[in-house]
């Protein structure tokens, strides 16, 4: 599980590791991964996905432990910013592409002679509605999710014939540290995302982890698509107006997943 130090890699790990697996959890964040860790029996391993040898590390510590994986969830991501494309920052783009993009990749690659090692292996790759929408000041982050369902989609057709199950999981608005990272600690402008909406929650996409990744060893979910129920599209969020009593005011505003 890869971004297992918050959000949805957090609560997949406590799930899946409620269900039976052994959980290697990678992160930046040793001491949320310590917690995690003591608290589930996950084994805690340092993990930047945007550092190759990070990478190879983590992936060798794997195989001198337990010789293969099973599963693999390329969670680890993040948004920056919300700028235009004429005045967006090269930085901004550079970290979304190399985390999203490169970072999973690289996992992937690096994972897959070990996922060949298991009877039955299945790569779980977290896009998002962004894989397939777009909203304004998005692009960076929406051209790096449809990058992940390209690749998603191409190692479906690569692996055919291999008992290797491929899925992308779609999430819409959910309430996680993501818009935090994305407005760079500004709390005032994260919780705006959420205001006068019931978003989805980490564990309600973790639940849809643990489905997928349970199912008989001959069933690929290809994709699960899942939004809060308020949002029609990525920038399309029906909000209960501040004050206004159950099925009084309500409006229709911005937001993004
Ligand atoms: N929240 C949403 O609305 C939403 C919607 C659709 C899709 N998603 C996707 O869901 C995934 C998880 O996001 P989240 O919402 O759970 O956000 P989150 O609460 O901010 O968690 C992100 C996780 O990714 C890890 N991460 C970031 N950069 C990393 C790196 N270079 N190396 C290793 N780990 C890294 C973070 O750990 P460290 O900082 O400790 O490294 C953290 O554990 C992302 O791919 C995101 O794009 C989120």
């Amino acid at each position: 599980m890869t971004g297992a130090s918050a959000g949805i890699g957090e609560a997949a790990a406590r799930r899946l590791a409620r269900a039976g697996f052994q959980v290697v959890a990678g992160a930046r964040r040793q001491d949320r991964l310590q917690r995690l860790a003591a608290e589930t029996g996950a084994v805690a391993l340092q993990l930047d996905v945007r550092d190759g040898a990070s990478i190879e590390g983590f992936v060798a510590e794997i195989e001198r432990r337990f010789g293969q994986v099973d599963v693999l969830v390329n969670n680890a991501g993040l948004a920056l910013g919300l700028s235009p494309i004429a005045e967006t920052a090269d930085g901004d783009w550079i970290a979304m592409w190399e985390t999203n993009v490169l970072g999973l990749l690289r996992m992937t690659r690096a994972c897959l002679p070990l996922i060949r090692r298991a009877r039955s292996g299945h790569i779980v790759n977290i896009g998002s509605i962004a894989s397939f929408e777009n909203y304004v000041g998005g692009a960076g982050y929406t051209a790096s999710k449809h990058a992940v369902r390209s690749i998603t989609k191409t190692l479906r057709l690569e692996l055919n014939g291999e008992p290797i199950r491929v899925t992308e999981i779609d999430p819409g608005m959910t309430e996680t540290e993501f818009s935090l990272v994305r407005f760079r600690g500004d709390q005032a402008r994260a919780a705006e995302v959420y205001r006068g909406v019931e978003p989805l929650t980490a564990d309600d996409i973790a639940d849809i982890i643990e489905f997928v990744v349970t199912r008989g060893p001959h069933v690929n979910i290809d994709e699960v698509i899942v939004r809060p129920i308020a949002q029609a599209a990525s920038f399309m969020v029906h909000r209960r107006e501040a004050g206004a009593a159950e099925g009084g005011a309500t409006g229709r505003s911005g937001s993004r997943a």
